[in-house]
């Protein structure tokens, strides 16, 4: 099978077309979605069928899945998939004031070993609103002044559930969920080992300071990092119709869920987190 590629942005994002996730992908053209995958970042595919069992089929592919910390979200079926809906007859609906994911962040960075990929499968989507924008944390890394990157060069930062500002779409930790979440710290540039690329692995979701900076230096460092990285030279924006899998670079990217749709449009998401078995 050969796949279609199509890009979505000048610098990141493509539609792989061509491609059926329900049959058994061969290795050779496995090879390729992934290669595709970590050189643009964010791939979509289209018309992928309801399945959990072809959703987490195409995610072990990747590699190990890793758990979600709001296990009361879990799929019933599929321990693999994470819920996000506004539908309170799913049995999942949300009742934060603003929608889940409705901020910048990378997934899972408030864990020692966050994942490398990401999954969003849109079970149903709002006709209009209820997008989810990609900022490349690569690409606005390449862009900065050499002065800013041989400053932020070795730094570190700590990341936390909830971070500093949970601006609504946060929901509270139970104690347990709370303790098995402690603290952790993680590089300011991440390198992506498979392309030798750097990125920018701070978010304003997640990232709470810089390690050995004063609490004003450290927000005027992240401010000034978020104000590059968030113009909209570096970002994709995808529309999404029911029934597309996005799946991206975690290690390389942001994203956030535009909160821009009426109340009673119903908006259900599946969501997979997956770590290279090189990493896991
Ligand atoms: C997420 O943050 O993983 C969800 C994004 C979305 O709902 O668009």
């Amino acid at each position: 099978m050969t796949i279609s590629v199509t890009p979505l942005s000048e610098s990141f994002g493509v539609e792989i077309g061509n491609v059926d996730l329900a049959a058994s992908l061969d290795e050779a053209t496995f090879s390729e979605i992934k290669g595709v995958l970590i050189e643009r970042q964010v791939a979509v595919i289209s018309e992928v069928p309801a399945d959990v069992e072809v959703l987490v089929g195409f995610g072990r592919r990747f590699g190990t899945f890793r758990p979600h910390i709001l296990t009361q979200y879990r799929h019933p079926e599929a321990d693999e998939i994470a819920v996000i809906s506004n539908d309170p007859e799913s049995g999942f609906g949300r009742t934060t004031k603003r929608p889940a994911g409705s901020f910048w962040h990378a997934d899972l960075t408030y864990e020692e070993k966050p994942c490398d990929v990401s999954f969003l499968y849109s079970v149903q989507v709002p006709e209009e609103g209820g997008d989810t924008r990609f900022a490349d944390m690569a690409g606005a890394y390449d862009a900065l002044p050499s002065t800013l990157k041989d400053r932020i060069e070795g730094l570190t930062a700590i990341h936390r559930y909830g971070g500093r500002n949970p601006g609504g779409s946060i929901v509270k930790l139970s104690d347990e969920q709370r303790a098995a979440h402690p603290e952790v710290e993680h590089p300011v540039v991440k390198a992506i080992p498979e392309t030798g690329r750097k990125s920018l692995y701070v978010s304003p979701g997640w990232t709470v300071r810089i390690v050995g900076y004063s609490e004003e230096d450290s927000d005027d460092l992240l401010e000034e990092l978020y104000r590059h990285a968030l113009r909209r030279r570096f970002q994709y924006r995808h529309k999404w119709r029911d029934r597309q899998i996005v799946f991206f670079d975690n290690r390389s990217t942001m994203h956030s869920a535009t909160p821009d749709y009426p109340a009673d449009a119903k908006r259900t998401l599946y969501r997979m987190f997956v770590a290279f078995d090189d990493d896991a």
